[in-house]
């Protein structure tokens, strides 16, 4: 107690406080100093290792092309620039933080995308400041963790699922029908049909995801704003440098509002899956008590089926897994799908003749039925429209990069080689764009997508939904039985006004 005294003492007097506080600028100075030498000779290292790589032109040597990167169209048209400058890849460093190699031709793409899932990694840029709204789900997740999880959460993207589905799909496609007729009537001339169209996937997620009827497109709801914000506020963070720091973000106004908008969305989560777990337990009880099977009365939905999910060990996910299952499935399922639809209803709209084509393709297969509902079977029987529908996927890709890290270092055509640890870009943007790949790539012409036209092209040059072990296997599935993938978005072409 006395020495504690004696050094109180010391440290309120006036020099012992002056000391303390020259030991404490000295041990800041010297992390910074150590941090910032080591930070300066991986970035030496990494400019080294990628000197063989086409590198545009940068600020300057430490800067690189730090607040060159935008989402935005300009965005865009400067990776056609690339495109057509480096035809296949190029370095790309910003600051001495992130150093990255973009590729844009299939050639390039392929060994990236096709290596195997024990050496690929998600990168924290792209995919960490997802990670407090979507924890260590399947998106995000990598190795044995994700392989485990992708066995688990196969069932509930199996096609005898997804059929099911079909009906939710049209009855929100109504739903936003009728509203846009309402709003006509009313004297509405302008609808901002992205917003639209996003409640409606969202509205039909919903609904398959959780059996909740929202009723969002109609009224307001707090879970379904709150994901449109999220949505919006990772992409704002992606674009601030120092927005990338943990410590800064949040207690910055963007990272309050993050964590506001998270709090909504885990709640709701969190109360769906312990709500559903409790019921699938008293149904058991149920069932073993009157030996009747009440499972069989309610149709299962994405929580039932990933709840009942077990692997080969008999384990299936936890409460906390599936809740970040569920949250992926509505962020990564209502932004996509909505992007889809409103391209392929643009490009429809552009091209009137195409446009005409897909109504007399839907009105054929629809003669002689009462109602207009499509069907799970339609699917495979409307051609022309699938392929319109995959060349707005090229064209206007609703994800236009994956980012990936590897654990190795990877071999590219041309003897390039990616060091280890370097964040490789797969522009998917850059891809459907490469004139070495496709003629007039800025064109919208669905025939290239006939069938003659598709074997002579490389397979890894139309990639929407990626490409090998984390290729959207939920397309598989549905291709396996010849059938688009694509489902949720034929419906609104029903009614294309
Ligand atoms: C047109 C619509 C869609 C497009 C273009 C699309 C595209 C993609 C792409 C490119 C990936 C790979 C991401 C990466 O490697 O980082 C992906 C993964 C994924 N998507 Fe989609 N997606 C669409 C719709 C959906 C829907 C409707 C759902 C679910 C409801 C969904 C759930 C997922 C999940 C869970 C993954 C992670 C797969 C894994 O890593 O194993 N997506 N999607």
């Amino acid at each position: 107690m006395a020495l504690l005294y004696a050094v109180l003492l010391q440290v309120l007097s006036w020099s012992g406080l002056c000391l303390f506080l020259r030991l404490l600028a000295t041990g800041l100075a010297g992390v910074l100093g150590v941090w910032t030498v080591r930070l300066l000779a991986r970035h030496a290292w990494y400019t080294r290792r990628l000197s063989r790589f086409n590198t545009p032109p940068t600020h300057s040597w430490l800067i690189g092309h730090l607040g060159q990167m935008r989402s935005t169209e300009e965005g865009l048209q400067q990776v056609d620039e690339l495109v057509q400058t480096y035809k296949h890849s190029c370095c790309w460093f910003l600051g001495p933080f992130y150093h990255l190699v973009r590729v844009f031709h299939p050639d390039y793409v392929k060994p990236l995308l096709m290596a195997s899932a024990n050496i690929t990694v998600k990168d924290e840029l792209i995919y960490g400041h997802l990670r407090p709204w979507l924890g260590q789900s399947l998106l995000i997740s990598s190795g044995e963790e994700w392989s485990r999880k992708r066995r688990l959460l196969t069932p509930a993207f199996h096609f005898d699922i997804l059929k099911n589905y079909i009906l939710t799909f049209n009855s929100s496609t109504d739903t936003m029908h009728n509203k846009w007729h309402r709003l006509v009537a009313e004297g509405t001339t302008n609808i901002e049909m992205f917003d639209q169209i996003t409640l409606m996937t969202l509205d039909s997620l919903l609904k398959c995801a959780f059996s909740y009827q929202s009723n969002c497109q109609e009224s307001t709801s707090e879970y379904v704003s709150a994901i449109v914000e999220l949505s919006d506020l990772v992409i704002d963070r992606r674009l601030r440098i120092l927005h990338h720091w943990d410590w800064i973000y949040w207690k910055t106004q963007q990272g309050q509002r993050f964590k506001r908008a998270l709090n909504v969305v885990h709640r709701f989560t969190r109360d769906v899956v312990q709500k559903r777990r409790a019921l699938i337990d008293q149904q058991r009880e149920t069932e073993a008590l009157t030996n009747q099977s009440a499972g069989q009365q309610r149709k299962k939905d994405f929580v039932d089926i990933i709840l009942l999910s077990k692997d080969e060990d008999g384990q299936g996910l936890t409460d906390e897994e599936i809740q970040a299952e569920a949250n992926t499935f509505m962020f990564a399922g209502h932004d996509t799908t909505a992007s889809a639809i409103c391209w392929t209803l643009y490009n429809l709209a552009r091209h009137t003749h195409y446009q005409e084509k897909c109504r007399q393709e839907l009105m054929e297969l629809m003669e002689g039925r009462e109602g207009h509902e499509i069907e799970w079977d339609d699917l495979s029987n409307l051609p022309f429209t699938t392929m319109c529908i995959k060349e707005s996927l090229r064209l206007h890709s609703p994800v236009q990069a994956v980012t990936r890290n590897y654990t190795q270092d990877m071999t590219l055509p041309g003897d390039l080689t990616v060091p280890k640890g370097v964040i490789c870009l797969v522009s998917l943007y850059g891809t459907h764009h490469n004139p070495e790949v496709w003629t007039n790539p800025h064109e919208y012409d669905p025939l290239r997508f006939e069938p003659t036209g598709t074997k002579s092209r490389s397979a890894h040059g139309f990639i929407p939904f990626s490409s090998g072990p984390r290729f959207a296997w939920y397309v598989t599935l549905g291709y396996r039985r010849k059938q688009p993938g694509l489902f949720l978005i034929y419906n609104p072409l029903k009614q294309t006004p």
